[in-house]
């Protein structure tokens, strides 16, 4: 589908409804859900340029739809008008009707430009407000209605669809538009050859990785969890990964996993190239990943990029051990002493550089 002129292309569960599909995976939470059964309006989206509660839509059935969010809205010309009428009249107060009330309103202003009182209270309808006692959001509809239209309105079209091409190969995983990228270059005291027989063998990855556990391999897809402790922050991802390889001994391996304890879900999408270098192998790891929930906080920071070092470093040195018999590095647990002088080392050193 399309969402707010971005091609998306994902898999879903059959039950996912297109409300939670904009929250959870695309982190659109303008779009709020009160009732979840279509009765509050909320939830209110445009749908091929018409409004639509996302909570009784499936999005596997959005499939190729154009769908609009109030984030979608930010530089149209009525919202803006919307936005500032709604301040002027009070047409909000905890401001949780507010995004479902501002699409209906906008369809409303463009609909039916000669639309009164009466009229503007019955298309609202579908609409419900807890605080405001409707008086305010009726007022301000009125006010735009009142105002003489802005050339630049046209009533909602729905996107020409060929202008957003969906990707040929689908991925049997969500891949998100924006994300994290972390970037790790390892070099890894083994032979090229052997270290890319290492790379096509997830079990023996699986452990190398300091709380990893391989439960399923079965052709490309493979299965398991990874058990992190940060300090006093502990989670364990289970999920599932899809493996691939290219020529030039490329790897890909695309997955997505969920935090029992804390909910956080997490996308990644990861990249491994191989480079000989006289008797060892540079490895370049390029990861692509969305972190969505409570964890998500840690998403965008150095933190993130220190502990990835950290752990990619253990990986490298644990698969040079295997790969060359010696005994494996002790298994350090990631301490918050450590970690901030990781950042400080990691900024310093970019800095000098
Ligand atoms: S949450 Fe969709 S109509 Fe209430
Ligand atoms: S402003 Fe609170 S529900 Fe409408």
């Amino acid at each position: 589908m399309t969402v707010n002129g971005a091609g998306v292309t994902a898999s879903v569960e059959p039950r996912t409804h297109l409300a939670d599909f904009l929250r959870e995976s695309m982190l659109l939470t303008g779009t709020h859900l009160g009732c979840e059964h279509g009765v509050c309006g909320a939830c209110t989206v445009l749908i091929d340029g018409a409004p639509a509660r996302a909570c009784i839509a499936f999005a596997a059935a959005c499939d190729g739809v154009f769908v609009t969010t109030i984030e979608g809205l930010e530089d149209d010309p009525v919202m803006a008008r919307l936005r500032a009428a709604f301040t002027a009249e009070h047409a909000l107060q905890c401001g949780y009707c507010t995004p479902g009330m501002l699409v209906t309103a906008r369809d409303i202003v463009l609909r039916l430009p000669d639309a009164d009182e009466a009229r503007v209270r019955l298309e609202l309808a579908g609409n419900l407000c807890r605080c405001t006692g409707y008086v305010g959001i009726v007022r301000a509809i009125l006010r735009v209605l009142a105002e003489a239209p802005a050339p630049d309105v046209v009533a909602p079209q729905p996107l020409p669809r060929a202008t957003f091409a969906l990707p040929v190969a689908e991925p049997v995983v969500p891949v998100l538009p924006g994300g994290e990228v972390l970037a790790q270059r390892l070099r890894i005291a083994a032979p090229l050859a052997a270290v890319w027989a290492a790379v096509q063998n997830p079990a023996l990855i699986a452990e190398c990785v300091p709380g990893a556990r391989l439960t399923l391999q079965d052709g490309p897809n493979i299965a398991g969890d990874l058990a992190l402790a940060l300090g006093p922050m502990k989670a364990r991802f289970a999920g599932r990964a899809e493996v691939t390889f290219g020529p030039g001994h490329l790897a890909q391996v695309r997955g997505e996993g969920r935090d029992a304890l804390s909910g956080t879900r997490l996308t990644a999408d990861a990249t491994v190239a191989l480079q000989a270098d006289r008797d060892a192998t540079v490895m370049e790891l390029q990861v692509r990943y969305s972190l969505r929930g409570p964890l998500a906080q840690f998403a965008r920071s150095a933190v993130v990029a220190a502990f990835a070092a950290e752990i990619a470093e253990t990986v490298g040195k644990n698969l040079a051990a295997r790969l060359t018999g010696t005994a494996p590095p002790v298994a350090r647990r990631m301490g918050l002493g450590r970690l901030v002088l990781s950042v400080v080392r990691r900024w310093l050193f970019s800095l000098l550089s």
